[in-house]
């Protein structure tokens, strides 16, 4: 493969790797993560509500199963979002407020 070539791949990877590891983007995708689970959560509400309403109480008993995994799947974001913020202060040298 010609040095120019090889350059230029090399230039392109470390562009893909310096991107995963950017802590503004790891930040906003574990906020994308959190937010779609909270998302989910208020549809389930919405269903369960419906279900209710029309006397469908197998159907929202299911939908309250679905439900509480989205709750433990949001739990779970929590987490990866609160990893992000750390690491994120960490490289942006943020340090715990005295106070
Ligand atoms: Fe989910």
């Amino acid at each position: 493969m010609p040095a120019e070539e090889s350059k230029k791949m090399l230039g392109e990877t470390m562009l893909k790797m310096s991107k995963m590891d950017d802590p503004d983007q790891i930040v906003k995708n574990a906020i994308m993560e959190h937010m779609t689970e909270h998302l989910e959560m208020a549809d389930y509400n919405a269903m369960i509500m419906l279900a209710e309403k029309c006397g469908e109480m197998e159907t929202a008993d299911k939908l309250r199963e679905t439900l509480s995994e989205e709750e433990e799947m949001a739990d779970k974001t929590m987490d990866g979002l609160k990893e992000a913020m750390e690491n994120f202060s960490m490289k942006k040298g943020i340090e715990q407020s005295e106070e």
